[in-house]
């Protein structure tokens, strides 16, 4: 191939990236407006568009898209989502997970803004996700992460000997559940803030083994943790909200909540140290400089760094989908 074809292929890649945000936002307004809820009906635009209360116009324009995109099939003027996407939209998680990532679209949008004016920029509560509904899609998010996740965790990591759990800032409950699930003789304890326990008691309320999970309110890095001590204490995507030297004390605080030859699961988007690397986790870290007064994403080195001085000695480091990495510590 010449240099000459072969920078134009770059270009068109490098521009099909820049393009991205088209169908990245026509999938989250989709899923807004109801694209991807059931039931999932053979039907006209005029019909859905009626039954959304929607100008039928932009209706079936975006019928058209997502089924130039694979998504829906066109059945002479009527649609119909994809068999396979049917399946995938039929529980909520994942049509949370898109509505939430609506919400971050408008919160990458600061991005220019953010690097212009550093830390100085509010962000409107519903950027912030503070409302209550928000929330609630947030933790459902989080919930449809746990649900990819989490069997790997089950699967990469002994479980032998672990009865009581503490789970910090495991809001939507989603990890306690499919381990609860898996482990007859394992109790969990969810450690949130106020309004995520609030809403997670509620998520996790009548789903099977739930009775083995435990709920504490408050905030970890500065109220009383449940005092334990526990077999096994996991933090899950919490220390990226937090500067570094709160998490070194947050670490030391959990770690007299462990027993003797307990561990700490510590699972997030760890860079490595050229801090260019897992393009996932490098992204992440500047939607927290964004989205966050003082979140960032840290290296894995230093991360064990805190561990270390902790006492903590780390056993293994897991790499997990999608950039994240998971890190067992055991207290000696
Ligand atoms: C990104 S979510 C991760 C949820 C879950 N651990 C997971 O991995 O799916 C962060 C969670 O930490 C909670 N959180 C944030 N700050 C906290 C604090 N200071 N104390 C306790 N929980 C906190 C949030 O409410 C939210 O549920």
């Amino acid at each position: 191939m010449s240099d000459e074809r072969k920078s134009l292929d770059s270009l068109t890649a490098l521009l099909e990236q820049a393009g991205g945000y088209a169908t990245a936002k026509v999938l989250t307004t989709s899923a807004k407006l109801g694209f991807f809820s059931p039931p999932f009906p053979l039907v006209s635009p005029e019909d859905f568009a009626q039954d959304r209360q929607l100008p039928v116009r932009g209706v079936r324009l975006l019928l058209n898209v997502l089924t130039g995109l694979g998504i829906y099939e066109k059945k002479g003027n009527k649609f119909r989502l994809k068999e396979g996407f049917r399946q995938l939209f039929g529980g909520h998680e994942l049509l949370d997970d898109l509505i939430h990532h609506d919400r971050l679209y408008d919160v990458w949008g600061r991005l220019e803004e953010r690097i212009r004016l550093g830390g100085s920029v509010p962000l409107s509560e519903e950027e912030k996700g503070h409302y209550p509904e928000s929330l609630a899609v947030f933790l459902r998010a989080m919930r449809a992460h746990a649900a990819y996740l989490a069997p790997e965790i089950l699967s990469e990591v002994s479980w032998e000997g672990v009865r009581d759990m503490l789970d910090i800032g495991g809001g939507g409950g989603g990890y306690a559940l499919a381990f609860v699930k898996a482990f007859p003789n394992l109790k969990i304890t969810v450690a949130d803030l106020p309004d995520a326990i609030e809403l997670t008691k509620d998520m996790v309320a009548g789903e099977r083994k739930s009775h083995r999970i435990l709920f504490h309110s408050g905030n970890a890095y500065t109220d009383p943790l449940p005092a334990g001590p526990f077999d096994r204490i996991f933090i899950s995507h919490l220390i990226h909200i937090y500067p570094a030297d709160e998490n070194q004390a947050l670490i030391s605080k959990v770690v007299r909540h462990l027993k003797p030859g307990g561990d700490l699961l510590l699972l997030d988007y760890f860079l490595d140290d050229t801090e260019t690397r897992p393009r996932e986790a490098v992204l992440f870290r500047l939607l927290m400089m964004i989205g966050t007064p003082k979140g960032d994403c840290y290296r894995l080195s230093e991360a064990k760094d805190w561990l270390a001085q902790s006492r903590l000695v780390p056993t293994a480091v897991h790499v997990l989908p999608r950039g994240n990495t998971l890190i067992v510590a055991k207290k000696g």
